[in-house]
């Protein structure tokens, strides 16, 4: 069962809430698979998305997700709006509360934006992102798709994420990917590789149960699954942790003939996007069948279908 009001991390979830998040999705992606692809769910209420920072997949796929959930949308962005004024986000988000709505879709680009929020409006909040914290969405939508995946390929892995070996590369320190994928790979027992150079790892990461490593080649070896991150260049305060681009590319990118020499030509590639093409990824291999990024962004609505219809339900114990 689901009582959550707000989903702001993946922290502090159990791992049957996160696979009743699942469960549920599934549910919804047999509606979004039909020809007609919609449902009341939602009708009669409001959802605001509020974008703080920038964002083409979550904020269009929550978009989505809300249409197909028949909810009245209404879209904020920081720019046009009086957030550009000096407004606080408290102050934004009671004005826009006063009107009627009923979930709060927040990206920011503070941590704790979210958690600020939900102590202080009495609708829903869901965090689409908080700045180095959580990505909560996007890790669902990441298990969910190495679920359906596992199902699909791998029957040798009855126990699923428990069989399973996923290595997160890049930049660990400045992602909130990253820290949603751990939190929610290792409550559902996967074992997780992180791997990066030392200057984009943070300190004691391993006391969130993961291995950590610098060499690539090594961890590959040992991994099911590779998700690769964007190196986020917009958030390392002028401070360039690596020599060069080109440097960052030959000792963390992943190639086609990186897996082929490895003995690992058919590794499924993961990656939450934008991708930096030629970087932490070949186009080839960014394009190839054993890419699952579009698949990822295929199963994120079915996956914010079921996140808003899952608090909105907590919402209004109903
Ligand atoms: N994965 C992700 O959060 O992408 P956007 O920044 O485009 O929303």
């Amino acid at each position: 069962m689901w009582h959550r009001k707000h989903l702001l991390g993946i922290a502090e979830l159990s791992a049957d809430e996160i696979r009743f998040v699942l469960d549920t999705a599934d549910r919804f992606e047999d509606i979004v698979t039909r020809a007609v692809k919609k449902t009341p769910a939602l009708q009669g209420r409001t959802v605001v998305n509020m974008f703080y920072e920038p964002s083409t997949r979550t904020n269009l796929s929550f978009t989505t997700a809300e249409r197909r959930l028949s909810a009245d949308i209404l879209s904020f962005s920081k720019s046009g709006s009086s957030a550009a004024k000096g407004e606080t986000l408290v102050d934004t988000a009671r004005n826009i509360e006063a009107m009627g709505v009923d979930i709060m879709v927040l990206r920011h680009q503070a941590a704790g934006a979210a958690k600020l929020l939900a102590d202080n409006v009495r609708c829903s909040v869901v965090n689409a992102g908080d700045g180095e914290h959580e990505h909560p969405t996007q890790a669902l939508l990441d298990l969910y798709t190495l679920r359906r995946w596992l199902h699909a390929n791998r029957p040798d892995f009855p126990q699923e994420f428990s069989d399973l070996t996923v290595g997160i590369v890049g930049d660990i320190a400045h992602s909130r990917v990253a820290r949603s994928n751990i939190w929610g790979l290792t409550k559902l027992g996967a074992r997780v590789i992180v791997v990066g150079p030392a200057t984009m790892m943070p300190v004691g990461i391993e006391r969130l149960g993961v291995t950590v490593s610098s060499d690539l080649d090594d961890a590959i070896k040992k991994c099911d699954v590779l998700n690769m991150l964007r190196i986020q260049l917009e958030r390392q305060n002028g401070f360039c942790p690596f020599p060069s681009l080109r440097e960052y590319s030959r000792l963390f990118g992943v190639t086609r003939e990186r897996l082929a020499r490895l003995g690992k030509a058919d590794l499924p590639i993961m990656h939450p996007g934008p991708v930096n093409r030629g970087i932490e990824l070949s186009p080839e291999l960014a394009d190839s069948a054993q890419s699952l990024i579009l698949k990822q962004v295929e199963y994120g609505v079915a996956v914010r279908m079921a996140v808003l219809f899952l608090v909105a339900g907590a919402g209004t114990n109903n």
